[in-house]
């Protein structure tokens, strides 16, 4: 069977579609699954889609995708801003990596400006909303037919 890419997200994103929608939007993190799903569908990927709020299963999550999936999409959330564990973990990935964030995050604190899983990422997609998990999407079928 195909190898899946592999969705991963980071702290509080279970909360999307009440969380700050102001920055975030109402769409949920189900919705978003959803989404997902269909738009790989029409490039013919399967989608393995999850949530963390724990960094630990996060990394143990991108060992995981590192040996079973075809590429990796990651919003990791604040931990973009904070963990070398996760930077570590996607370097040690030879498949391709694409990071994506809902809001801008160069728009927004000057916190937000750093992310050290760009580190690992062949490219960053921000201030789309949802609609950026379907731009990685897309991106991450030409990174892998381009393999
Ligand atoms: C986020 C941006 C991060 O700065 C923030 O901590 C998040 C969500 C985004 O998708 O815009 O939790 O990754």
């Amino acid at each position: 069977m195909a190898k899946p890419i592999y969705i991963l997200n980071g702290p509080n994103l279970n909360l999307l579609g009440t969380r700050e929608p102001e920055v975030y939007g109402t769409e949920t993190l189900a919705d978003l699954e959803q989404r997902c799903i269909r738009k790989a569908g029409t490039l013919g990927l399967a989608v393995e889609f999850r949530q963390s709020n724990a960094e630990s299963e996060l990394v143990d999550w991108i060992q995981e995708a590192r040996a079973n999936g075809a590429g990796l999409i990651v919003n990791a959330g604040a931990y973009s801003h904070t963990s070398i564990a996760m930077l570590d973990a996607l370097l040690a990935c030879d498949i391709p990596v694409v990071e994506v964030h809902l809001s801008n995050i160069f728009r927004r604190e000057p916190f937000r400006h750093q992310s050290y899983i760009s580190g690992a990422a062949k490219g960053v997609i921000c201030g789309f909303g949802g609609l950026g998990y379907e731009l990685a999407i897309e991106a991450m079928a030409s990174a892998i037919s381009d393999a």
